[in-house]
């Protein structure tokens, strides 16, 4: 049976001194507990080669919030997919909420992300979700379609195999306490899994994760649901205590 995957994702929070003690906290946490899941941390890129630098054993694997849509070049304040590669970071988010809707990323950009994170062989978690707006006008499977249309045009195209995750985290879910019912659960990941079907032209499988408002409380139920292989957390991960207790109980 293949590994979950319990991702943190850091956002903009912490300090040097912070990041590094949480990243300790769940290193530990991970070895007392004998955690055998996939645990990946995104803290923010100021913090990352300081992170690693405790994780020399890799319990743990660290990933970027973020890449530059370019090449190397003359491009201020930006990192590229071959600075990651050459810090050795093994995973990076594109098309997080946050980023499409508080900074305007848009599914253009997006791809040639994932174009140039796939060409350093850094493995991707691409988020997709709905806003309230459109949860509530039932437009959740045409937002979703759009999203993932969008990916696979740009994993269909690369020649690379480099595993892709998605993960679908509804944008009302996220840092508001509410989840979707397990039946919109069932029914969402259900349709997702069958238009990545439809639309994966690669032998690769395509690893689905569920994020928002994921807690110690409701991590088991949600992974319950069927095609769910991990969870994507944002505040709970920022409490060692409460990350490792959803790695504990799933
Ligand atoms: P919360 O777990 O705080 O709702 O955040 C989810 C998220 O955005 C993870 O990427």
């Amino acid at each position: 049976m293949s590994k979950k995957i319990i991702a943190g994702n850091w956002k903009q929070n912490g300090n040097i001194k912070s990041s590094i003690k949480l990243a300790q906290d769940i290193i530990l946490g991970i070895k007392k507990n004998n955690i055998k899941h996939e645990v990946i941390i995104f803290p923010p890129s100021i913090y990352l080669l300081s992170i690693k630098n405790i994780n020399k054993k890799e319990i743990i694997n660290i990933g970027s919030q973020n890449v530059s849509a370019y090449n190397d070049g003359a491009l201020t304040g930006e990192i590229s997919a071959t600075m990651l590669k050459d810090s050795k970071i093994q995973y990076c988010l594109v098309g997080h909420s946050e980023r499409r809707h508080i900074l305007d990323e848009n599914n253009l950009s997006l791809c040639e992300k994932v174009s140039r994170l796939r060409e350093n062989n850094i493995k991707v978690i691409y988020c997709i979700g709905e806003t309230l707006k459109e949860y509530k006008t039932k437009r959740t499977k045409y937002i979703l379609n759009k999203q993932l249309q969008s990916l696979f045009k740009s994993l269909n195209n690369s020649k690379r195999s480099n595993k892709a995750i998605i993960a679908y985290e509804p944008v009302w879910a996220i840092g508001t306490g509410l989840i979707p019912s397990a039946k919109e659960l069932s029914n969402t990941f259900g349709y997702i899994h069958n238009t990545v079907k439809r639309y994966n032209e690669s032998n690769e499988s395509i690893k689905l994760l569920y994020g928002g408002s994921v807690s110690p409380e409701n991590a088991q139920s949600l992974m319950k649901t069927q095609y769910v292989s991990g969870l994507l957390i944002g505040g709970a991960s920022l409490i060692a205590k409460k990350f490792i207790d959803i790695c504990s109980t799933i």
